[in-house]
């Protein structure tokens, strides 16, 4: 994402692969919307976005002083924060620019405007440095042969760049060292057939795509070194939320002695929660299920259910590779030294 002439610019996450197409939203309904449908996913990119969506809101308001643009703000936070609840990161987001504008609030509206503008820029800016060096941490992870699953798209396209489960894999490949990918299609929205796939095949890293169902098999076939995958909220005890599916990949991990990691930026780590069952869990529509490509796949009248995100317990997981290193069991200390650290 990035912003241009007074506009929040995105690349369609619908329309890839087949188009690259760029959405430009002009107001905060265009940003809402755009979050909401999935135009831009990705726990660290709708936090960019939404802090982008805040800056946007600054610029386009006509509020004739620094507190009714803050009531505004306060209003585009709320806005924004409802589009989607479970990722942690836009809350995150929005909070921190809400916070600038409160501090700038002294100096008048035209300050508000500038200094959020900045703010969303240096949230971009550091989110692909963590991405970069959740790379460095997580490459000596990965085992020598290289045979990585990953499930839903935690990449460039999901963050500001380089990606969080995909950076130790970049990272590892960029070193020369021999990768190949299980890429989970990741039913019912397919990131990983639509835009995993195509992130890497877009690097040249070499990946096999699988369906959901094959992982179990893949791992029984000692096809599979180990598995990381992203997140969009860690709670405090190290229980993580993450693309429905994960769950079922994490039991099957530790049922074959495989790995299990989670590669994820300090802004994810939620310490306000003690545990991940008191995670909201988006509800999305049953067409998502039912259809495909527009398509319906369900006889008609059939409803289905569409968590679209699952929680995995912090006992099935073997290390949370972060920005400032990667966290051991048991997390809890070592999450609150990394927020800490963050703050
Ligand atoms: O519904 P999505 O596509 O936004 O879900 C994305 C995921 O579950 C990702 O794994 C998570 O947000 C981490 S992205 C770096």
């Amino acid at each position: 994402m990035w912003w241009e002439s007074e506009a929040v610019c995105l690349i369609d996450q619908l329309r890839l692969p087949h188009e690259q197409v760029t959405v430009r939203c002009k107001d905060l309904s265009a940003v809402a919307r755009a979050i909401k449908d999935m135009t831009v996913r990705g726990a660290p990119a709708i936090g960019c976005t939404a802090a982008y969506g805040m800056a946007l809101a600054a610029a386009v308001s006509t509020a004739p002083d620094a507190l009714a643009l803050l009531g505004e703000l306060e209003q585009a936070k709320a806005t924004l924060d409802a589009q989607r609840p479970t990722a942690i990161n836009l809350a995150w987001a929005t909070t921190r620019m809400l916070g600038r504008a409160r501090a700038l609030s002294a100096e008048g509206p035209e300050a508000i405007r500038v200094g959020l503008l900045d703010e969303a820029h240096s949230i971009l800016r550091e989110d692909l440095a963590m991405c970069h060096a959740i790379g460095e941490h997580g490459a000596p992870l990965i085992p020598a042969r290289g045979r990585v699953l990953t499930h839903c798209n935690a990449g460039g396209l999901a963050t500001a760049g380089y990606g969080t489960a995909l950076a130790p894999i970049r990272t590892a490949f960029g070193q020369g060292r021999p990768i190949h990918v299980l890429v989970d299609e990741t039913r019912p929205f397919l990131q990983g057939a639509r835009l995993t796939a195509w992130e890497l095949h877009q690097s040249g890293i070499p990946l096999t795509l699988i369906t959901d169902n094959m992982a179990g098999f893949m791992m029984r076939r000692g096809e599979v070194d180990c598995i990381i995958v992203g997140a969009d909220r860690i709670t405090a005890n190290g229980d993580v939320a993450n693309k429905i599916g994960t769950y079922s990949l994490a039991v099957l991990a530790q049922a074959h002695g495989i790995p299990f990691y989670v590669a994820a930026p300090f802004s994810t780590i939620d310490l306000s929660m003690a545990h991940g069952d008191l995670i909201p869990i988006e509800e999305r529509s049953s067409a998502e299920v039912t259809h495909l490509g527009g398509q319906r796949i369900a006889p008609e009248g059939v409803t289905a259910a569409h968590p679209a995100f699952d929680v995995t317990p912090h006992k099935l997981i073997s290390g949370i590779i972060t920005e400032g290193g990667v966290i051991y069991p048991p997390f809890e200390d070592g999450l609150r030294a990394a927020v800490g650290k963050g703050a």
